[in-house]
């Protein structure tokens, strides 16, 4: 796992959002924790975002069933992973000083989720991109057949 740490920026847009706009907020959250509040206030937070974690993880894999990602079992593999360490952290926080808590959660957001975002999420957007185009086609007009006569044509004129 590659164990730099970025913030947030625009850059990491698709231009989707709805993942975009839970993107941000997790960065959001996690940019809380850094150098202030008690140990309630830090639970609650780890909480938080552990829960938006989780919802957008889902959110993300309802999308790429939806759209018919080939490669969701890969994704939803690291998606697992990601839940994993998300669980750890909760089940460790207690015994950790608030600025451990703090690197831990840094190292997840900044370090693992930024990675994922560029490196794994990356690869599934062009499709979303594909699949909402498609959908806001402007629907074509089809001309009507030429409409077939309801009784047999006849050659015999009235007299
Ligand atoms: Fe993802």
């Amino acid at each position: 796992m590659d164990s730099r740490v970025n913030s947030w920026s625009p850059s990491i847009e698709f231009g989707i959002p709805e993942i975009d706009d839970q993107h941000r907020e997790l960065f959001q959250l996690a940019a809380t924790f850094r150098g202030h509040g008690d140990e309630i206030r830090v639970m609650k937070a780890l909480a938080i975002l552990c829960d938006y974690a989780k919802v957008h993880l889902r959110d993300e894999e309802e999308l790429m069933a939806r759209i018919g990602y080939p490669d969701i079992e890969a994704h939803r593999q690291a998606h697992s992973d990601f839940r994993r360490m998300l669980r750890h952290l909760l089940q460790d926080a207690r015994s950790l000083t608030l600025d451990q808590v703090a690197d831990r959660v840094e190292a997840l957001i900044n370090g693992w989720f930024y990675n994922h975002i560029v490196r794994v999420d990356k690869l599934y957007i062009p499709m979303v991109i594909a699949y909402k185009a498609y959908q806001a086609r402007p629907r074509e007009i089809r001309p009507l057949g030429r409409a077939k006569p309801i009784l047999p044509a006849t050659d015999q004129t009235p007299e």
